[in-house]
């Protein structure tokens, strides 16, 4: 579901940019390495940050990124305009990503699975996209955060069947990945690495 207006407020401010290169992108970097030479995909890419840490931090050669909301791919195109080729961008759904089968060395989510009513599908989907071997690199918002009752207030979140760290964790390997590595913090944020089984 798309973000209510407090959520995309704090999403496209200069604070969570920063956030998002010097710490949560660097965490999932000492996690799970770099993607050097990658094709790499970001679901809900938002306003295209992630995409450009992915290029220039992970080092994938490409990235195909796409978000359910148009505002948001717009705010991408313009930052990464000066990408040329190496960046497509499209606005879809993770729950029926446009993709073939086993396309992607590395599959990036930067806090939206747990936007998704149906999460479930959405990681089966990550599943099917990656190559064999392939890498997930996600951070997550945890049951905890999301039903506390300041954030339930403010923030607008599916809030039936949401996950803690270790049911994500079951779910990814449910779907057929291999879990590599693992941090949560205080049952509220988590980040994962997790590879395609062959
Ligand atoms: C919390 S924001 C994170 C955005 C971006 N990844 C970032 O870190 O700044 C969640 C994003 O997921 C998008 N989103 C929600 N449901 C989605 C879905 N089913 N498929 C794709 N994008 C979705 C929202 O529009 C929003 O841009």
């Amino acid at each position: 579901m798309k973000l209510n207006w407090l959520e995309f407020a704090a999403m496209n401010n200069p604070v969570r940019a920063w956030l998002q290169h010097h710490i949560e992108a660097r965490r999932l970097l000492e996690m799970g390495g770099p993607a050097t030479n990658a094709r790499a995909l970001e679901i809900g890419c938002g306003r295209g940050v992630g995409s450009k840490l992915i290029l220039d931090v992970f080092h994938a050669a490409t990235v195909d990124a796409f978000d359910l909301d148009p505002r948001m791919i717009k705010r991408a195109a313009k930052r990464l305009k000066n990408r040329g080729n190496r960046v497509t961008l499209w606005v879809g759904d993770a729950t029926q990503i446009n993709a073939p089968d086993s396309t992607y060395d590395a599959v990036f989510d930067f806090g939206i699975i747990h936007h998704i009513p149906d999460w479930h599908k959405a990681v089966a989907e990550v599943h099917r996209v990656l190559k064999p071997r392939g890498r997930f690199y996600a951070e997550e918002i945890l049951k905890d955060f999301i039903l506390h009752p300041l954030w339930r207030r403010l923030l607008d979140h599916p809030r039936q069947d949401r996950f803690d760290h270790q049911q994500f964790i079951d779910a990814l390997n449910q779907a057929g990945m291999t879990v590599t590595a693992d941090k949560p913090f205080r049952q509220s944020i988590g980040w994962y690495i997790a590879e395609k089984k062959t």
